[in-house]
C-alpha cells in the first residue's frame, strides 16, 4: 500500500526541494573552498573531502525534511535506508573533487530524482559561476530559467567533445584511452573536464556536441540525463541501446553525431 507521502507528487513541488537542495549544497562546497577543508584518499588518485561529506549531509537534511519517505542514494552515504517508496533521489554532492581539491573551477551539485525507476527531475548547480542548470520531464530543460537546447552541428569535423576517465584508469584496459586517441584524431576539439555531471549540462546547452564515458556511477549521471534528453539530446549505451544510469557507459549528444560517435566506439582497430 503506498503511504500517504508516497502519492504521486507534482513535479514543480519537487523540483523547488531539488533546486533547494542543490543551491544549499553549493553554499557548503563555497564555504569550504573559503575556509579549507580535508582531503583523505579512497584510493591513490581517488580524493574525499570535507566538502563531499559536509554537502551532502546538508541535501539529504533539505530532502528528507521535504519527504521524510523518499530513499536516497548519495555517493558518499550510499544507500542508507529503504522505504517503500516509489521516490529514490540520486546525488552526487561534490561532482568533479579532484578539481575542487586542486582549486581548479569546475566542479558542481547533482541532484536527479526517479519515480518508479525513471528519472523524471534533473538539477545541476555550479556554484563557482552560479549556473544552475534544471530539467523536468515533459517540461524542458532550463538555464538559470532560460530554455536550452542541444547543439545543430551534424559532423564530427565540426564538433567539440568532452570525455572522462574512471578511477581505476591504472587497474584497467578498459580505461577509455584507446576511445580517447581514435576521437582525438576525428574531431574538432575533444575536451576533459573532470564533471561528467556538467559535461552533460554542456551538451545540454550547446557547449559541447556530444560526450561519451566508459566507467561512470548512477549520482555522475541521474541528474544529466534528465536535463539532456529535455533539451533534445539523445542518451545511449555504447551499442545505441537504451541508457541506464545503473549500466556504467554512457554516450550523450546532440543527436546529429550521434551514429559517428557510436561508430567509432564500436572500432576495434587501432587508431587511423
Ligand atoms: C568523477 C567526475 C569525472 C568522471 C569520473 C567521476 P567525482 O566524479 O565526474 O568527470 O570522469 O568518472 O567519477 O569523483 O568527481 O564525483
Ligand atoms: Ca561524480
Ligand atoms: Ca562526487
Amino acid at each position: 500500500m503506498p503511504r500517504p507521502y508516497d502519492q504521486y507528487i507534482p513535479l514543480d513541488t519537487l523540483i523547488s526541494v531539488a533546486i533547494d537542495a542543490a543551491r544549499q549544497g553549493g553554499a557548503v562546497l563555497a564555504e569550504c573552498k573559503r575556509t579549507g577543508f580535508r582531503i583523505e584518499h579512497k584510493q591513490i588518485i581517488n580524493l574525499v573531502t570535507d566538502a563531499d561529506h559536509q554537502a551532502e549531509q546538508r541535501i539529504i537534511d533539505v530532502i528528507h525534511n521535504a519527504f521524510p519517505g523518499h530513499r536516497v542514494l548519495a555517493e558518499e552515504s550510499g544507500l542508507t535506508e529503504q522505504p517503500p517508496s516509489r521516490y529514490k533521489w540520486v546525488i552526487d554532492p561534490l561532482d568533479g573533487t579532484t578539481n575542487f581539491a586542486h582549486r581548479f573551477p569546475a566542479y558542481c551539485v547533482s541532484i536527479g530524482v526517479e519515480c518508479d525507476g525513471c528519472g523524471i527531475i534533473g538539477v545541476v548547480y555550479d556554484p563557482t559561476r552560479d549556473e544552475l542548470f534544471t530539467g523536468r520531464v515533459g517540461h524542458g530543460a532550463y538555464l538559470n530559467g532560460v530554455p536550452i537546447s542541444v547543439s545543430t552541428t551534424d559532423h564530427l569535423d565540426h564538433a567539440l567533445l568532452v570525455t572522462g576517465f574512471a578511477y581505476d584508469i591504472r587497474e584497467t584496459s578498459n580505461n577509455n584511452l584507446n576511445h580517447f586517441v581514435r576521437f582525438a584524431l576525428k574531431v574538432q576539439g575533444l575536451r576533459r573536464t573532470g564533471t561528467a555531471a556538467l559535461d552533460l549540462c554542456y551538451v545540454a546547452a550547446g557547449r559541447f556536441d556530444g560526450f561519451w564515458e566508459v566507467t561512470l556511477n548512477p549520482w555522475d549521471m541521474a541528474a544529466g540525463v534528465v536535463i539532456l534528453r529535455e533539451a533534445g539530446g539523445k542518451v545511449t549505451d555504447f551499442k545505441g541501446a537504451s541508457h541506464s544510469i545503473y549500466g556504467g557507459e554512457l554516450v550523450a549528444s546532440n543527436g546529429r553525431v550521434h551514429q559517428a560517435m557510436l561508430d567509432l566506439l564500436q572500432k576495434e582497430s587501432a587508431p587511423s
